[in-house]
């Protein structure tokens, strides 16, 4: 008899819909990404990113207070570094006294229990704006990963729960384990960007800390030697296991929605917690496109989300996590 099976009666009103609905959007999920400066009083929108800020010390404590009272209680920090401080091998980035180390304390002491996880790279601090120390044209592997295992060092005595290496290169996470454990921070994790792709939705995000890469040269013009080549997906399984492998406590795909195949492999392959960060040009991309009334921006925002989700997330790294916070029932 035609069909026994009828999988509207599933859909037929909200009550049921909500009783079957596979994936469910919390403030747990999040992990919001904040840009720091130096300074008093400032709070300035970042050009390409609509709705979102850098904040100066001062105003990052309101911030805090702000995402605490929402229910969102994990932050990954990145700062913005004046141009007189970068070097090639990212001195700064070891400052104990530096923005992101004044920063980690900041947060810590305004919310003592919101998870502060930390940018691990030298991009922010080096003046040719590469995420590993440049040498004769090339990013030199080996030695970036000892000022990585350093910077790692001085976050967690500044307070951080979480260091997040943002890099690629090889061995980086065992290089950051071995340095946190000889320095006793047993309990400070690892979020390792382990499939991290070479992408071009990355653009506002340098915009917002003005460390693109320099057009100089001898200075590689893209990040194409060290980030994945976004043709690969089997890559991705094998750059995870590695650093799971080295100790990595959680995983991660970025950027998210253009991804969302590597996510679900890398669920299906390894029982991991795994991270996606919705990067900057997929946040850019809807601002524009809601701005100019071609899309419903809350609509398709939650839809985007429930898809990162869906596909395997349990970390949702997002610059729109206040907005969908808000809108949660
Ligand atoms: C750099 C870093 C980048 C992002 C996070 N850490 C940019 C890059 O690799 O060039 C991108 C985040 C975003 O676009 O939102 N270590």
């Amino acid at each position: 008899m035609f069909p026994i099976r009828r999988n509207r009666r599933l859909r037929t009103n909200e009550a049921i819909r909500g009783l079957v609905r596979e994936t469910i959007i919390t403030p747990n999920d999040f992990l919001v990404p904040l840009f720091v400066v130096e300074g008093k009083g400032i709070k300035e929108e970042i050009a390409s990113m609509p709705n979102y800020y850098r904040y100066s010390l001062d105003l990052l404590v309101e911030e805090v207070k702000t995402l605490w009272n929402l229910g969102l209680k994990s932050v990954l920090l990145f700062v913005k570094v004046d141009d007189n401080l970068k070097d090639n091998k990212g001195t700064e980035a070891l400052n104990q006294n530096g923005l992101m180390q004044r920063a980690i304390k900041t947060v810590k002491d305004t919310c003592p229990d919101m998870l502060v996880m930390t940018d691990v790279a030298l991009d922010p601090f080096s003046s040719y704006g590469h995420d590993g120390i440049v040498e004769s044209g090339k990013i030199i592997n080996d030695a970036t990963v000892e000022v990585l295992a350093e910077m790692s060092i001085s976050h967690a005595e500044a307070g951080a729960n979480f260091v997040a290496p943002s890099d690629m290169m090889d061995g980086r996470i065992i290089g950051i384990r071995e340095g946190l454990d000889q320095s006793n921070f047993l309990d400070v994790g690892i979020m390792s960007y382990s499939a991290k792709y070479a992408s071009a939705f990355y653009g506002p995000f340098r915009d917002a800390l003005d460390s693109a890469p320099v057009d100089m040269a001898n200075v590689p013009k893209d990040k194409k030697t060290y980030q994945m080549d976004f043709a690969n997906r089997d890559e991705a399984i094998r750059e995870t296991e590695m650093d799971i492998n080295e100790g990595a406590d959680i995983v991660m795909v970025k950027p998210g929605l253009s991804y969302l195949d590597i996510v679900r492999d890398i669920r299906n392959s390894f029982e991991i917690p795994i991270a996606v960060y919705q990067v900057s040009g997929e946040y850019a991309m809807l601002k524009a496109a809601a701005e100019k009334g071609w899309l419903d921006h809350d609509a398709v925002m939650l839809e985007q989300i429930t898809s990162i989700k869906r596909a395997g997330a349990d970390i949702i790294a997002s610059y729109f996590a206040k907005d969908v916070v808000k809108l949660l029932p």
